[in-house]
């Protein structure tokens, strides 16, 4: 194999550059990025579900009319993801039946229900709190559609933890009856919301090959810590307690200790035994089936304005 292609791949992963769709890149490169897009867009879409749940139950129009926001902003990042990973060759007509086939993965922390309306706020809170986290270091990563997709969706993405905050506080202001739901959302989020960073690097697979490849810059356990150390504040100015007895400030690493998420847990949640994994893919299965004649009238559409 021509070495050129390879050494002009390295020479721009070395130089922290863009590779861009036309480059030349290994296929383990092109694989290992249509897995993360994929699993990033999926998640978008799927994250749709447990929040919109309350969009029919919103406690006022302005509520309503901020979740319905935020909610479209979701499928918007999914379409904005799913385009970036048609450059790699993949259409997200196949990425769909992957999804439903069970043989691509969401995120985690979308499987959990949200019985309470305090679980708005501490999604927009803590769940994309820790989207940004995790988000902000792909605006850098290496392969140039992704990252540029990512720039427009943490801007985004800072309106929904805002919102999500914002509906928090003024519950915490409202009645006992409204702080307790706010802290029972909390414990319940808590740690799923830390289970979202992945597994710890000593069990990440595909950690070491796509920090040399500049996909991800950041380490998972690096991520975790740095939302820990941002939210405990956040969580003080709120008036809630986080639900980790091991959780303190330890002055010489200037950083916060803190406990040890179930991995067990996470595992069968990614293994599909989660509490919500069914009706989740249910859910998009049957909005699937019920979106056909749209695609099928624009393929028929697009085949006669061809002939034409
Ligand atoms: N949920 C489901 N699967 C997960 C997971 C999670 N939270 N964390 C890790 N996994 C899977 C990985 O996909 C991998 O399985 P695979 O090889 O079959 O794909 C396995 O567990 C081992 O994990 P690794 O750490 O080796 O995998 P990665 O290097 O891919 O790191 C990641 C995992 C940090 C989630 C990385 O894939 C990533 O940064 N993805 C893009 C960002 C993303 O998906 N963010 C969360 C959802 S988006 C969101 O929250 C929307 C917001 O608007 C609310």
């Amino acid at each position: 194999e021509d070495p050129e292609p390879q050494a002009a791949f390295d020479a721009t992963i070395a130089r922290r550059d863009r590779i861009e769709p036309r480059d030349w890149m290994p296929d383990a490169y092109r694989k290992t990025l249509v897995r993360q897009i994929a699993q990033h867009a999926h998640s978008e879409i799927i994250g749709m579900q447990p929040e919109g749940a309350w969009i029919g139950s919103a406690p006022s129009l302005r509520r309503k009319a901020i979740l319905l926001a935020k909610v479209q902003d979701e499928a918007g990042h999914g379409l904005y993801l799913y385009a970036a990973c048609e450059t790699l060759g993949v259409s997200r007509a196949e990425l769909t039946d992957l999804l439903l086939a069970g043989r691509q993965k969401y995120s985690s922390i979308f499987n959990y229900p949200t019985p309470s309306y305090a679980d708005v706020g501490t999604i927009g809170w803590l769940v994309d709190g820790a989207a940004i986290c995790n988000q902000v270091p792909l605006c850098r990563t290496s392969y140039g559609p992704y990252g540029r997709a990512m720039i427009r969706i943490c801007k985004e993405e800072s309106f929904h933890q805002r919102q999500g905050y914002e509906l928090l506080m003024t519950m915490m202001r409202g009645t006992e009856a409204q702080r307790a739901m706010v802290q029972e959302s909390v414990n319940r989020f808590w740690w799923p919301v830390l289970m979202m960073f992945g597994p710890p690097d000593v069990q990440s697979p595909n950690s070491a090959r796509s920090m040399a490849w500049g996909i991800k810059r950041n380490s998972n356990d690096e991520l975790r810590q740095k939302f820990v150390d941002m939210t405990v504040p956040q969580a003080d100015a709120l008036g809630v307690t986080l639900p980790d007895p091991d959780l303190r400030w330890n002055e010489e690493r200037g950083q916060h200790d803190f406990g040890e998420p179930d991995w067990e847990e996470f595992a069968a949640v990614v293994r599909g035994d989660g509490p919500c994994n069914a009706q989740r893919l249910r859910h998009r299965q049957a909005a699937h089936d019920d979106g056909a004649w749209v695609r099928e009238a624009a393929t028929a559409f697009a085949a006669r304005a061809g002939a034409r």
